[in-house]
């Protein structure tokens, strides 16, 4: 019994890998003729579904759960024979993220004297996304999208980035958080890209309540030990006591007291400021709960805080409408992929409706970091921008178009958009929230799944979606622009 049992594990793990073998495959290749790519588009999706039905992922494998090992076998070995196979599977694993990332991607960050972001990091500097042999940026925008297509000219990096271990998926921090939180570290992936893509660590907070104070974090990353000698005297009780809660682990798929986890010791899970450090990022990611199958799910790049007051809708896909019931929800479904009941089984809390509101407080009290170059209407003040950011606003509010989906103050229209990259010969994405660009050159990677690693990937990759064929000075300008936002 025991032995089928394994075997049968066996034979599934070989069919997962096979099968993210080939999703990566096909993400990488196309077909020239366009109904038989959205064909073979078609059957890939429905044999992905079926594989879901009958195998769940890696981390719903029966014989993974402790809580669905029959009697007769041990759980603890269970899991450590789990365990093992997942750290035996690692170096491959990674590489084969990082032969990913070398294919889309130039690696070595360029950066340039006084281009910084808040604290003085400074912002990576691009387009860091590469293009095939002999094509250039301006020969690309040039081209109509049905070429590119037929061509398979669109590139890599302007199409879905996978998680590196995209068949389990889950929260992945980066290691310069891990050397200060090392309970934050997994056994069987690690975080994949390069530091200098990724915002400032610890990041800067700004109060609205106290724009006088400029940053209040003390250069310290918030967390449970520190949160109550930082912000005592700070902030109301109420809110005081949300923080608390925004500060608390609570267990989650991977980060969990159980033994179906994917940490060395038993873990009490995660806060929500793990991710969104001081209110901010610092570019973890995970899959979104909100897509099925397993192979489709999308990467997210935890989002900034900043700023929430002045936004409608919440999270790319979900719509959501309060920050309170973000709030609620990313700890009840997000932390488990959509699944309530391994989110029972692995000690889900809930957080009282009473308590959420001081939380929900809490967070509406972040404000976006100074701009100094912008006037009270969220556009630039003439006397104080260079005539190249001058000349990127104007092109943002006219020939560019960006304003008809990013409006000031905070640069969003609080509407989901559908950029339609299936015209290109990539996956369809549907729509997504258009994100906020105010503060924007604290946050990079770009785009809900931090495909496109600096500003400059976002101007090349509108110039193409939209069609706008812009020069090489407009394009300048727009990434100016905003940068000074
Ligand atoms: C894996 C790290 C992670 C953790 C932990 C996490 N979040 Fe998030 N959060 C994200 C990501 C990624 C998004 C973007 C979701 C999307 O695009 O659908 C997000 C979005 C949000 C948003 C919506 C922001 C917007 O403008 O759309 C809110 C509010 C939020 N999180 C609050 C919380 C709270 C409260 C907690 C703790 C209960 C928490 N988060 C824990 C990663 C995380
Ligand atoms: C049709 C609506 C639309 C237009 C027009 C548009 N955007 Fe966007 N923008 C979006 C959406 C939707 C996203 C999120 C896409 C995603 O994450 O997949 C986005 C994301 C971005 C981001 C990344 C934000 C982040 O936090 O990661 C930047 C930067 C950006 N847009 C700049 C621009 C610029 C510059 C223009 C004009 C050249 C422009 N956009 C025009 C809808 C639009």
């Amino acid at each position: 019994m025991r032995q089928t049992k394994r075997r049968h594990l066996r034979i599934g793990t070989v069919g997962i890998v096979v099968s993210a073998v080939c999703t990566i495959w096909a993400w990488n290749t196309g077909n020239v003729d366009g109904a038989a790519q959205d064909r073979h588009r078609k059957e890939k999706t429905e044999s992905a579904i079926e594989e879901t039905k009958t195998k769940g992922f890696d981390g719903v494998d029966f014989s993974y759960d402790v809580f669905g090992v029959p009697p007769e076998q041990d759980a603890q070995k269970a899991a450590e024979e789990a365990m093992a196979k997942d750290v035996a599977d690692k170096p491959r694993v990674l590489a084969r993220q990082k032969k990913l990332l070398a294919e889309r991607y130039e690696l070595d960050c360029k950066t340039a004297a006084g281009v910084t972001m808040t604290k003085g990091k400074h912002q990576p500097i691009g387009p860091a996304v590469t293009l095939k042999q002999g094509l250039t940026w301006d020969k690309l925008g040039q081209m109509e999208a049905d070429e590119i297509r037929a061509e398979k000219l669109f590139p890599g990096g302007f199409r879905r980035l996978p998680h590196v271990k995209h068949e389990v998926g889950g929260q992945v921090f980066p290691q310069i958080q891990i050397k200060q939180f090392p309970r934050l570290e997994r056994f069987d992936v690690d975080f994949d890209l390069p530091d200098c893509f990724l915002p400032e660590f610890p990041p800067p907070i700004f109060l609205t309540t106290h724009p006088e104070l400029g940053d209040v974090s003390q250069g310290e990353a918030l967390h449970a030990e520190n949160f109550d000698r930082l912000f005592r005297g700070l902030v109301t009780p109420v809110q005081l006591d949300g923080l608390r809660l925004l500060v608390t682990q609570f267990p989650e798929e991977e980060f969990n007291a159980t033994h179906d986890r994917k940490t060395v010791k038993p873990s009490l899970g995660v806060s929500c400021l793990d991710c969104h450090v001081n209110f901010h990022t610092t570019a973890q990611f995970h899959l979104n709960p909100d897509t099925r199958p397993q192979r489709d799910r999308l990467r997210l790049d935890t989002v900034s805080l900043r700023g929430l007051f002045n936004q409608q809708i919440h999270g790319s896909k979900r719509s959501i409408r309060s920050v309170e019931d973000f709030t609620e929800f990313e700890q009840r479904t997000a932390y488990f992929n959509g699944d309530q009941i391994r989110a029972i089984k692995k000690g889900a809390h809930v957080i009282d409706r009473l308590l959420v509101p001081h939380m929900a407080q809490m967070q509406n009290m972040i404000d976006f970091p100074p701009a100094p170059k912008l006037t009270v209407f969220g556009t630039l003040d003439r006397k104080k921008a260079t005539p190249q950011e001058i000349k990127g606003e104007e092109l943002f509010f006219g020939k560019a178009r960006c304003v008809g989906c990013h409006q000031p103050p905070a640069y969003t229209d609080h509407q989901m958009h559908d950029l339609h990259l299936e015209r290109f010969g990539a996956e369809a994405d549907g729509p997504i929230k258009s994100f906020v660009l105010r503060g924007i050159k604290d946050s990079p990677p770009y785009f809900h799944d931090g495909r496109l690693p600096t500003l400059e990937d976002t101007v090349e990759f509108f110039n193409l979606v939209l069609e706008l064929k812009l020069n090489r000075e407009e394009k300048a300008a727009l990434t100016a622009f905003m940068r000074a936002l």
